[in-house]
């Protein structure tokens, strides 16, 4: 299983710390919330703040974006260092012309469903992506639980990907511990984000590494 430690944990006074930590463990990537306040009831940071990590990040950055219409912002995103771009299905009015300018941006693009949404919704655009990224809580905080219903949702995106001779990857956000990581495994995931479980862990490194071995 890969890892990606949500930063949005971190200790936003110790970022550096807290992405060294990252770049010392058992991740894969780093994950990186950027919330606008109307896509989702929460504020996070911006451009800036990302650029700081990107410098001192070892891991590739999985950008996560729930912002309305994304589009306006792959430039920026490209630029501040990220390798996936990760965008909602329900802040595109175009997906796929998104998709293809995230790729000729030169990242790999992502496409994030809602708890609500429907993998079935992805069918004529799955073959095109790098990864899809199920939300197992409603976006905007961390800490939040996990919805149990995702398991069934993970199964259904893994038959949809057999079906169209996708290789896109199955990332799962939002409520992941310990205790529910193997069976997020087991239902068909490659990545869990995990934001709450590690950065209030007081063994950061070795939560990562149990979760890796999920
Ligand atoms: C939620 C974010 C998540 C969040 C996960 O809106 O997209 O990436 O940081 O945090 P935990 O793991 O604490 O639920
Ligand atoms: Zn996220």
């Amino acid at each position: 299983m890969i890892v990606a430690p949500s930063i949005l944990s971190a200790d936003f006074n110790n970022l550096g710390r807290d992405t060294m930590m990252v770049n010392e463990s058992a991740a894969g990537l780093i994950h990186v919330d950027v919330m606008d306040g109307v896509f989702v009831p929460n504020i996070s940071f911006g451009f800036p703040v990302i650029k700081a990590v990107s410098k001192i990040a070892a891991k590739p950055l999985d950008v996560h974006l729930m912002i309305v219409d994304p589009h306006r912002y792959i430039s920026q995103v490209r630029d501040c260092g990220a390798e996936i771009m990760n965008v909602h299905q329900e802040a595109c009015t175009h997906l796929h012309r998104t998709v293809e300018a995230i790729k000729a941006a030169g990242m790999k693009a992502a496409v994030t469903l809602n708890p609500a949404t429907p993998v079935e919704t992805l069918r004529d655009i799955i073959a095109d992506l790098h990864m899809v990224l199920l939300m197992s809580v409603d976006p905007g905080f961390g800490g939040q639980k996990f919805i149990t219903s995702t398991l069934g949702k993970i199964e259904r995106l893994r038959r949809l990907i057999a079906e169209t001779g996708s290789s896109a990857l199955i990332e799962i956000d939002g409520g992941i511990t310990l205790e529910n990581a193997p069976a997020v495994s087991a239902a068909g995931a490659d990545i869990i984000v995990a934001g709450n479980t590690v950065f209030s862990s007081p063994e950061p490194i070795e939560t990562i590494r149990l979760l890796s071995e999920a």
